[in-house]
């Protein structure tokens, strides 16, 4: 989605703001622009496609020096990815600019309003409305904030704006509404980005932006108000991600990278969470127990690759509470009239925080009266804001817009909360808990020990690139990894992959099956729930006997699959029901080495956004 960075300081502003918008470029954009505010006037350029044709643009058109200035990449929404339509948007007198991420809903008749009062606008965007109406106000008030803060009161929708004026050229002005923003804050410099990755080079320090807020940014400080004026109380927090966390660190895509750092985003997210008897200490949790005792019902929300964090979390969930788990995918949450009460405990699943489809089903399910606890990994986004609760994973930031590390994690942050609830409970007993942690706190170690014996599935993904498509099968946590599979090769190789449960097989989906079609079948563990591994060998039986080309992830030591499997990946053995955290890691890799293949953009898929902050 948009990336947005503003800067007020002693450095030169478009230095910051580039630099700034080249860490938000994994939000995933189609053009970009740059405003600064320099002598006594405001200067701008903006340009359809990547940041290195605006740059271009900057090199033989220079804009004036300044250390006041904006700056957008943006994910066309309402008109085209065309120099028109890229932010900033200017008013006719060219005093203001704003940059804008989210929607406008009510921008037509907005556009007609304006028409009428003989402003012309020169784009097709809902955003240009904003810069129209800042300069009215403005032209009425003389202050920015407050111009701000009228505007926003007559916008409908979401958004995250930022805008400078030229006659007040030492302030930049920020607003949101259902859209990220938060400010960094520096000694005699303040920053405000889409996220924290824009400004982390220069301030750790943060501030978190609430719902219907304006922030106004000078060198000397940060001012808070609601929409009406008034003060608002906000949250300082610390980034603990280095600027390096951020790079690729030596690696030739983000998603290599991430994928490696899965060990310690593992253990990260068990940090601090299990004391030294072994019983767990989710102080972020802030629903009292006695809520959580009397949960009758559990829902997930998420989207993509967290709904499968969440599908496999239903299965530790119900195994270890007995309490009922749905899950449903948040674009369809609300619309299906579900039955919420007091009782029930919605889970909002999400990386970016951002994500609209999540964070509306969950303002759906308050509304009906559920408790909503948000597992996600960026602090300071909306969903944990919005939400009565927060179990933050620690993966670190995730830039590849192919989920691996944040998915890991997401497993993990259920895991703990299933035994939470199951501790809270008295579901499970203390050494049970005990039991099931120790083997969490090893996942770190089995998921490095997967991460070394990745060569021959590199090789097998380069001896597949040529493939149109491949199937998944998967039987009980397994099935969702085999969703996850798919989703990672759809996303990066652009390969038509499907995952199924292998039990459906019989029902239609073995029509499917070729001479030579790639089919990778996650086996579960022959000890755990053995009933299922013999009907997966029967299932890998089937398919091989049709000509498929079997792939199989088997634990170490499950000698019942070789006979049938043309491909062997080995994997640690695990508890049932973490088998997903060793299982899932050779299909990220095998998805991204045939992307590679492929020649394929591997952390910017075509058509993709890191966070899908529109419904
Ligand atoms: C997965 O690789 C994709 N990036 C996508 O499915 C993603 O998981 C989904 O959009 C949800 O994003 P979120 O976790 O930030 O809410």
């Amino acid at each position: 989605m948009c990336g947005i960075v503003g800067y007020v300081g002693g450095q030169s502003a478009l230095d910051v703001v580039v630099a700034g918008l080249k860490r938000l470029e994994y939000r995933g954009y189609d053009s970009a622009g740059v405003a600064v505010l320099a002598d006594g006037g405001l200067a701008a350029a903006k340009k359809s496609g990547k940041l290195v044709h605006l740059e271009k643009e900057l090199a033989e058109r220079p804009l004036a020096a300044g250390s006041v200035g904006i700056g957008h990449t943006r994910w066309a929404t309402h008109g085209g990815p065309t120099d028109a339509n890229a932010h900033p948007h200017l008013d006719n007198a060219g005093r203001v600019a704003v940059v804008h991420n989210g929607i406008i809903e009510n921008f037509a008749a907005l556009r007609e309003e304006l028409a009428e009062r003989g402003h012309e606008l020169l784009s097709e965007t809902d955003t240009e409305v904003v810069a129209h109406l800042l300069a009215e106000e403005f032209s009425s008030v003389g202050d920015l904030a407050e111009a701000m803060r009228l505007v926003c009161r007559r916008l409908d929708g979401a958004f995250t704006l930022v805008a400078v004026h030229a006659d007040q050229p030492d302030v930049v002005v920020g607003a949101r509404r259902n859209s990220p923003l938060v400010v960094g804050v520096g000694e005699g410099e303040n920053f405000l980005a889409s996220d924290v990755s824009a400004f982390i080079a220069h301030t750790r320090s943060a501030i978190e932006l609430g719902q219907d807020q304006v922030v106004e940014l000078t060198r000397e400080g940060v001012v808070v108000t609601d929409f009406e004026g008034a003060p608002a109380d906000v949250r300082a927090f610390h980034v603990d991600w280095d600027a390096s966390a951020a790079e690729k660190g030596g690696y030739d895509h983000f998603m290599l990278k991430e994928i490696v750092e899965q060990p310690k985003a593992v253990a990260d997210t068990l940090l601090g969470r299990i004391d030294a008897s072994g019983r767990l200490t989710l102080d972020e949790v802030r629903i009292p127990d006695a809520v959580l005792r009397e949960a009758d019902k559990v829902v997930i929300v998420a989207c993509g690759t967290a709904f499968h964090a969440g599908l496999i979390a239903k299965y530790a969930i119900e195994h270890w509470t007995r309490i009922p788990c749905e899950v449903e995918l948040a674009s369809e949450f609300r619309y299906r009239d579900p039955i919420l009460g007091q009782r029930t405990l919605v889970v909002a699943i999400s990386q970016s925080g951002e994500t609209m489809d999540t964070l509306m089903a969950l303002r759906h399910a308050r509304e009906q009266g559920a408790k909503v606890l948000a597992v996600c990994n960026t602090n300071g986004s909306t969903i944990p804001r919005e939400s009565d609760a927060v179990l933050y994973t620690h993966a670190g930031p995730e830039v590849a817009v192919a989920s691996t590390k944040a998915f890991l994690t997401q497993l993990v942050a259920c895991y703990l909360l299933a035994l939470y609830l199951g501790q809270v409970r008295g579901t499970k007993w203390g050494d049970e808990i005990r039991a099931v942690v120790r083997e969490l706190a090893r996942s770190g170690e089995e998921v490095e020990r997967v991460l070394e014996t990745m060569e021959p599935v590199r090789a097998l993904a380069r001896s597949l690139a040529h493939k149109d498509t491949i199937l998944f099968l998967g039987r009980h946590v397994g099935y969702p990894v085999a969703l996850e599979g798919a989703l990672k090769l759809k996303e990066l190789a652009y390969m038509h992959a499907e995952g199924f449960a292998a039990g459906e097989l019989k029902h239609g989906p073995i029509a499917l099956i070729e001479e030579d079609l790639p089919v990778v079948v996650v086996v579960p563990s022959p000890k755990g729930r053995s009933v299922l591994h013999d009907k997966i060998v029967s299932n890998i039986q089937e398919i091989r006997a049709r000509g498929a080309r079997t792939i199989v992830i088997a634990e170490e030591g499950d000698d019942a699959v070789v006979p049938f499997a043309d491909h062997l990946v080995r994997v640690p053995a695990t508890p049932t029901l973490l088998q997903p955290l060793v299982s899932t890691v050779p299909l990220q890799v095998f998805a991204c080495e045939l992307a590679t293949a492929r020649g394929n953009e591997v952390d910017q898929p075509r058509n993709l956004a890191k966070s899908v902050t529109v419904e």
